[in-house]
């Protein structure tokens, strides 16, 4: 099984490493003037208008990041709550005129490298009220749902997932994929680390939405790859199913199998870039038949590596938060930190808010590992640190003023050196890769970037700033070594206050 065979996955990450990976070419340039069109088109299709309720629903975004309102209700999510998470997901909530040649651009709810938006969201989903039994691709700058088939097409999915029983409990599964090139345009191989952290960003939206609902969840990682993609008509060396987010109560089968026939084509991906290195990767960590997909989730629920199921709820909240609309309306990845300091009950209910559990098929396992440099955390010395997240403690690995390390470990940017914390997840990718194959590669970027897509978030929710950062990295590992000698940094994180324009 190709997806044993994890020298794969090992050469990707190595030859997509900053600075001197094999499979960057440093020369490679790109000008705003290419940036590709960001949303995907299907001319063909019929068009079905979504209305988009903005009322809040009361619940703070501190409650909805961490998923403490678990009673879940008996809920079918009908069009509009799917109008809701769709929307708070990837629907646009800012637009921005900048010079020529980039001109406006239009921001979505989730950060995303570049603001490249190369993730696209499909619904697969039985009868619910307001919407027939179907398969829909989300557009979000119309707002609208194109038909791609009409029918319940449920039964691939749970066909797909190796009939994992609770998948056919759910009445609406969101499927979401990556369009490579979108991206690799600018960042070339790295691109499909990023297409893990752009939709896990987008991930943790959605979960925080289902959660302010009450609405039940599961995120699925083991599927079989060409199955769900071509039920989206996928054309699978450009774009890729990435992961399932199922949702809502059980309904049953309206229908026996549907052929997979005639489906609404999109308007052709076309941006010039070699793709080798990205559908290598993508193709090693396919899964291909129901067979593997059960091995693989009975991997996941081996519990090899160490569990971490902490289910206490925070100590203290710091200070009244946001509700979890406004939150995600007002996000964005703050561009100048200030040098202030934020407080340690700051710093603790983002880190405790962040790192629960999440309802998935690798949730008995803990993937990643968060460090930090504290460089201004009024209560906690500057430093490195580990964060122990069941003892919500930080350990400290080093004391001393290390903004200069925090900058030129993010890529040299000035945004890490500036910020209060820089936080970075870390992953044994030797144990995660002999567990779960070349598919561990994908949920171990994944586990990282719905953290950090919640902790995003619950900075935001404080009214403290963050963004997303790249890093070098093995100088990420050297620096946190010897405690993270045999871990990778998967994604990074910088938190602090946004300096005031003068
Ligand atoms: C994983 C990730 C890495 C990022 N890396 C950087 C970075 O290295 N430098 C930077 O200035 N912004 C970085 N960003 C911020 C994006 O540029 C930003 O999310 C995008 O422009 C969209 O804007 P918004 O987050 O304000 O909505 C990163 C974002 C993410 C999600």
């Amino acid at each position: 099984m190709k997806n044993y065979e994890t020298e794969a996955a090992w050469e990707y990450h190595g030859g997509t490493k900053h600075p001197n990976g094999i499979l960057l070419n440093r020369l490679h340039t790109y000008h705003p003037a290419n940036r590709p069109y960001p949303y995907k088109k299907y001319r063909n299709a019929r068009q079905i208008m979504l209305s988009l309720d903005r009322h809040p629903t009361g619940i703070s975004a501190l409650d909805a990041i961490s998923d403490s309102v678990r009673q879940y209700k008996g809920i079918i999510p009908d069009v509009n709550l799917l109008s809701r998470i769709l929307y708070f997901s990837g629907g646009i909530t800012k637009t921005i005129k900048f010079s020529p040649p980039l001109g406006e651009v239009e921001f979505r709810a989730a950060s995303c490298t570049g603001a490249l938006y190369h993730i696209e969201m499909y619904i697969v989903c039985s009868d619910v009220p307001g919407l027939e039994a179907g398969v829909y691709h989300f557009d979000p700058k119309n707002m609208s749902l194109s038909v791609l088939r009409k029918g319940d097409y449920r039964r691939v999915i749970a066909d797909a997932t190796a009939d994992d029983s609770s998948m056919s409990r759910y009445a609406v599964t969101l499927v979401f994929t990556d369009v490579f090139s979108r991206n690799a345009v600018k960042y070339q191989a790295r691109e499909y680390r990023h297409a893990f952290w752009d939709c896990g960003t987008m991930l943790a939206n959605s979960l925080a939405m289902a959660s302010a609902h009450r609405v039940p969840y599961k995120i699925t990682m083991g599927f079989v790859d060409y199955q769900v993609n071509q039920l989206l008509g996928l054309d699978e060396k450009k774009e890729a199913s990435l992961a399932l987010l199922s949702l809502g109560n059980p309904v049953q089968y309206s229908a026996g199998p549907l052929p997979l026939d005639k489906i609404a084509e999109s308007e052709a991906l076309e941006y010039d870039f070699d793709l080798t290195a990205i559908n290598d990767m993508h193709e090693s960590s396919s899964l291909t038949s129901r067979q593997e997909v059960s091995a693989w989730r009975n991997q996941a629920d081996q519990k090899v590596l160490h569990t971490d199921k902490k289910e206490n709820s925070l100590a203290s909240h710091a200070g009244a938060d946001e509700g979890i609309e406004q939150t995600i309306i007002s996000r964005g990845s703050t561009r100048k930190f200030s040098h202030d300091s934020i407080s340690q009950e700051q710093l603790s209910t983002i880190l405790a808010t962040s790192t629960k559990g999440i309802v998935s098929d690798f949730e008995n396992v803990t993937i990643n590992d968060v460090y930090l440099i504290a460089n201004a955390v009024d209560g906690v010395e500057k430093g490195a640190y580990f964060y122990n997240k069941k003892e919500s403690l930080l350990k400290v690995l080093q004391k001393g003023e290390m903004r200069h390390v925090a900058g030129h470990l993010g890529l040299d940017q000035s945004l890490p050196f500036d910020a209060s914390v820089a936080i970075f997840f870390m992953a044994d990718l030797q144990k995660v890769l002999q567990q779960f194959g070349n598919r561990g590669y994908r949920v171990a970027q994944m586990d990282a970037s719905i953290m950090a897509g919640r902790m995003y978030l619950a900075s935001y929710a404080l009214r403290i700033g963050a963004t997303g950062l790249t890093f070098y990295d093995d100088e990420v590992t050297d620096f946190f070594s010897p405690h993270a000698s045999n871990k990778s940094a998967m994604f990074m994180l910088a938190i602090g206050k946004k300096a005031r324009k003068t």
